[in-house]
């Protein structure tokens, strides 16, 4: 599903942020990716949604080598995978159905396509009665959940998750955990990028851990070590 090989990647100042990465993510996993800061993790993401391109080496997401993707391919890639970020990146002057509504009105969705997803993906997430609220009008929690409910509009095969609980204290932090655990139980393969150790070691699933532009250890049931 999810396959680089010998990725290398460097950014303007010459430094390899990712070195000759090789991995390989079945369909369904639920992966956790762990480093110290700088490690190279949200390049690593960035090249999952085409936002970057490798150096070298070759990005797969299924069959589809993205490494050298076009820029009018990149909204057929973006509507295959979902991300989510540690601030939420909501639009404030929108409501949450705004907000959810807007991932498909940019992508021509039609109204009547619309009014059937949003609704759909609130309910999922547990927003079905916020809505109509604006974001500085819900939690912190409940942002990361509309912002969920944004990434699954397109029902993505894959969920990129970059410290999506960052920003949040433990019980919303579990929350949104429990919450991705669920979308993944689905059969959406979701990539969790995070520094809280509790949550790693609470998943008892696979853990990457990145050193400087290398996978430096890859753990079927892992926990959390740096
Ligand atoms: N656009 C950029 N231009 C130049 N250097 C960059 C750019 N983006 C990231 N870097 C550098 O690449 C390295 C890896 O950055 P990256 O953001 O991938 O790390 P990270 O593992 O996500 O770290 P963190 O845990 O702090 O989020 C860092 O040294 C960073 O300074
Ligand atoms: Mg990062």
């Amino acid at each position: 599903m999810i396959k680089l090989v010998g990725v290398s990647k460097v950014y303007a100042n010459k430094i390899k942020v990712l070195d000759s990465v090789n991995l390989a993510i079945k369909p369904g996993e639920f992966v956790s990716i762990v480093g110290q800061s700088g490690a190279g993790k949200t390049t690593l993401v960035r090249l999952l949604t085409g936002e970057e391109r490798a150096n070298s080496g070759q990005v797969f997401i299924g069959d589809w080598d993205i490494t050298r993707l076009s820029k009018r391919e990149v909204p057929f890639l973006r509507r295959q995978i979902g991300v989510i970020f540690q601030d939420f990146k909501l639009l404030p002057k929108k409501t949450l159905e705004e907000n959810v509504a807007f991932a498909l009105e940019v992508s021509g969705g039609t109204r009547k396509k619309i009014n059937k997803i949003v609704p759909n993906v609130l309910k999922i997430v547990g927003l079905e009665d916020k809505g109509r609220r604006y974001p500085n009008e819900v939690s912190g929690g409940e942002q990361q959940r509309a912002a969920i409910a944004r990434a699954l509009v397109h029902q993505p095969k894959i969920l990129l998750a970059d410290e999506p609980t960052g920003n949040l204290d433990a019980i919303n932090a579990n929350e949104i955990i429990d919450l991705l655990l669920r979308i993944n139980k689905f059969g959406t393969t979701v990539v969790l990028v995070t520094h809280n150790k509790e949550i790693v070691n609470r998943l008892n699933k696979r853990v990457i851990s990145m050193d400087h532009g290398r996978v430096s250890s890859d753990q079927e049931r892992g926990k959390y070590f740096l």
